[in-house]
């Protein structure tokens, strides 16, 4: 009797012990994704995104990590995929239609999360689509410069020298096509047009108000209104330090510079009108914003202390030396030492002190 009642005894003894280990076991097993998801959900996490990062075998990298909105809610989107933890972890969130579809796309062509924040920085669809199309490893360095414009981009990519700044600014030129190829019709006149051979005016704009110049000058001439203020200025400054500017040539009109472009032609070819010349409507002597400076004293312009004064001076009052020395493939002129052109102080200020042409300048600016 004893012996069957110390037989259940050890019995039931055994069973605790079986179920106080299965229960440690429990406990055991349940104490690691507990307190992972604890933590997870600590960090920021919402449930769901904790328990699949557990489950995926992430915690450790994602609790090493800042919280990323980026992997909480691509966590329970289609497109989430798991090799992709370490750059969700490092892309930021943009709330926006196509984002996660965006992330999908654009990881699996091989765009680096650092790509991926600089597209997305640029908030445009355009570009969105262009990154879409294609891999392009160097984006973020043309992204780099805010005159990158979205709609040149393959202009860009098939025009690319080695430097990107410089790759940018030339095709925003227009330097990767031939003058007079596709030029754009100027829409808009203000002091910062830029007239050149791939920028044309139409034969029929005149400056709407052109004022005769009054001084320094000894023919009859007319500017713009803003030019022949900024050109007083100059003026004045001029003769206080002694010297003699005129003028012999500044606003023309479609038709006269026809008749210059006709005589020129006629007398010097057509190598000499390509490097001189404006074919009509592609020269800024239409805007009324240039002119072609001499000295009353002597000549040729260049040699003298009037052309001097010019370079040193001329920006104070908003000009430039339009058509520099070893600048033709930019400018698309050889140099000029007589053609300065009104663009305002500051842009003036920007070009003299960075030894730029007018192009450059748009090409970044405008
Ligand atoms: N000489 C300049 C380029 C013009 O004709 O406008
Ligand atoms: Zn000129």
């Amino acid at each position: 009797m004893r012996d069957r009642e110390e037989k259940k005894r050890k019995k039931r003894l055994k069973k605790r012990i079986i179920v106080f280990i299965a229960l440690i076991i429990v406990i055991i097993i349940l104490i690691n994704p507990v307190t992972s998801i604890f933590k997870l959900k600590n960090k920021g996490y919402s449930f769901i995104s904790s328990f699949k990062i557990y489950s995926i075998g992430e915690t450790s990298r994602v609790l090493d990590s800042d919280y990323s909105k980026t992997l909480d809610e691509v966590i329970e989107d289609d497109t989430f995929d798991k090799k992709y933890v370490g750059s969700y972890l490092i892309i930021d969130f943009y709330e926006y239609e196509d984002f996660f579809v965006n992330l999908k796309t654009w990881l699996d062509l091989g765009y680096i999360p650092g790509d991926v924040n600089v597209i997305n920085k640029w908030n445009s669809k355009e570009l969105n689509a262009k990154v879409s199309e294609k891999f392009v490893k160097d984006i973020s360095n043309y992204l780099e410069f805010n005159f990158f414009k979205v709609e040149k981009f393959d202009r860009y990519l098939n025009y690319f020298n080695g430097d990107y700044k410089d790759t940018i600014v030339k095709v925003n030129i227009g330097l990767d096509k031939k003058f007079y190829e596709d030029p754009e019709i100027i829409k808009e006149y203000s002091i910062n047009v830029i007239v050149n051979k791939y920028n044309k005016l139409d034969s029929s704009f005149k400056p709407t108000k052109l004022v005769e110049v009054d001084r320094c000058t000894d023919g009859e001439h007319y500017l713009s209104e803003e030019a022949k203020n900024a050109y007083d200025k100059l003026c004045t400054a001029s003769l206080k330090d002694g010297l003699k500017l005129g003028i012999t040539s500044a606003y023309r009109s479609y038709e006269s510079q026809q008749d210059v472009y006709a005589t020129y032609l006629k007398s010097n070819g057509q190598d000499y009108v390509n490097q001189y010349v404006a074919t009509p409507g592609y020269s800024e002597h239409q805007t009324g914003l240039a002119l072609d400076i001499k000295s009353m004293v002597s000549s040729p312009f260049k040699t003298t202390k009037e052309y001097k004064w010019m370079l040193n001076n001329a920006y104070k009052y908003g000009f430039i030396l339009r058509y520099p020395e070893d600048k033709e493939d930019i400018t698309g002129y050889s140099t000029e030492a007589w053609h300065f052109r009104f663009v305002g102080e500051e842009a003036a200020t920007y070009i003299n002190e960075n030894n730029i042409t007018y192009e450059e300048y748009c090409a970044m600016f405008m």
